[in-house]
């Protein structure tokens, strides 16, 4: 294998969950790849099966789920692994920052202990070499004054703090892949901005993999090499951030960037796009984006789009890619239909 490889490769990810109400398809056939010090994004609005992707990832899906298709991680297959043959993996070679740091600081707890813990339970450390590891990761993640801060108990940690000692948590063990979902979206902007810049180097020092997982395009503008973006359990577009940033080619895409403040003009803030996702039970045919796409017609409302390679890279779900190609500044789309 050379560095070259992905280290971890998904294809094909499939996930149910079977409730009362009916089959809920939470991801639909999502494949992506990561090799060392890549810096995935993966975006989409809230429910469209960012998190449920990290969690098939991480091993950490109700028993209850189906999953189906491959999770290779170097050689390795992930899917069906019985919960103690995943401890080897989970933590120690995939790492997840979670959204909310309080699910995974102890409060109870000081903070340098917990991380202590966090690096014993997988290496073969002394109490004070524990300690001395945890001062080291606090200081690798930007907390000040980490000899002193490494007895402090999560609650004497501002919200950004806190979200650094999450981050020092799960790089404890030098994971090849880190997943971060949603990992800012409780911090004010600058702080937002501070960690994720500091998230962005860890994968130099760690030599590791970074996936970072949001519903806003205008946090991963300008630190992912890749983009993916999801729309009801389905990748929906894929390219370089320069593709979907400046040449997308599915609407819902450009439906996202219609919403951020640099691309919708310098005075005015467009509104999100009109309407909500489906429900993911009882999918209806079609493009599940067509009852809010402009382009929409009988195809879309009837055939699911074919994956359709754009460029070498960009890939769209889209039946319109030649009529968004045609298009002067298929950024307009909304605008366009709007007035
Ligand atoms: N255990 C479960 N049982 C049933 N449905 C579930 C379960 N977990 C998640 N879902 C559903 O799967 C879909 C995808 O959820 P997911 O948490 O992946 O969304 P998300 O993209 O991470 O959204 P957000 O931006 O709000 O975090 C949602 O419709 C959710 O309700
Ligand atoms: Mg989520």
């Amino acid at each position: 294998m050379t560095s070259l490889d992905p280290i971890l490769k998904v294809s094909n990810l499939s996930v149910e969950f079977p409730t009362d109400d009916g089959i809920v398809k939470a991801v639909r056939g999502v494949s992506f790849e990561v090799r060392p010090r890549d810096v995935l994004g993966i975006v989409g609005e809230s429910g469209c099966g960012k998190s449920v992707t990290a969690m098939a990832v991480m091993g950490l899906l109700p028993r209850t789920a189906r999953v189906t298709g491959s999770i290779r991680f170097r050689d390795d297959e992930l899917v069906g692994l019985k919960p103690k043959e995943m401890r080897a993996y989970r933590g120690q070679k995939i790492a997840m920052v979670f959204q909310d740091p309080m699910t995974a600081l102890n409060p109870v707890y000081k903070v340098g202990w917990q991380l202590a813990e966090a690096v014993r339970a997988h290496e073969d450390l002394t109490r004070k070499q524990a300690r001395a590891r945890s001062i080291e990761l606090l200081h690798t993640v930007g907390i000040p004054q980490a000899e002193s801060r490494v007895d402090s108990y999560p609650h004497e940690f501002s919200g950004g703090m806190r979200q650094r000692a999450m981050i020092a948590m799960a790089i404890a063990n030098n994971p090849d892949v880190l997943i971060a979902d949603e990992p800012t979206t409780a911090l004010d902007v600058t702080v937002q901005a501070q960690i994720l810049e500091m998230l962005i180097n860890l994968k130099d020092h760690l030599n590791a993999a970074i996936i970072l997982i949001t519903h806003d395009l205008g946090v991963v503008a300008g630190i992912t090499d890749r983009m993916q973006v999801m729309y009801a359990g389905k990748v929906v577009e894929t390219g370089t951030a320069d593709d979907i940033f400046y040449s997308p080619r599915m609407p819902y895409s450009i439906g996202l960037l219609g919403s951020l403040p640099s691309h919708a003009g310098s005075q005015e803030r467009l509104k999100p796009i009109s309407g909500a996702p489906p429900s993911l039970i009882n999918l209806p045919a079609g493009c599940p984006f067509s009852p809010r796409c402009p382009l929409a017609d009988d195809v879309c409302e009837s055939v699911e789009p074919p994956q359709v390679v754009v460029s070498d890279g960009h890939v769209s779900a889209c039946h319109h890619v030649e009529a968004l190609n045609a298009m002067a500044d298929p950024l307009k789309l909304f605008e366009e239909v709007a007035t």
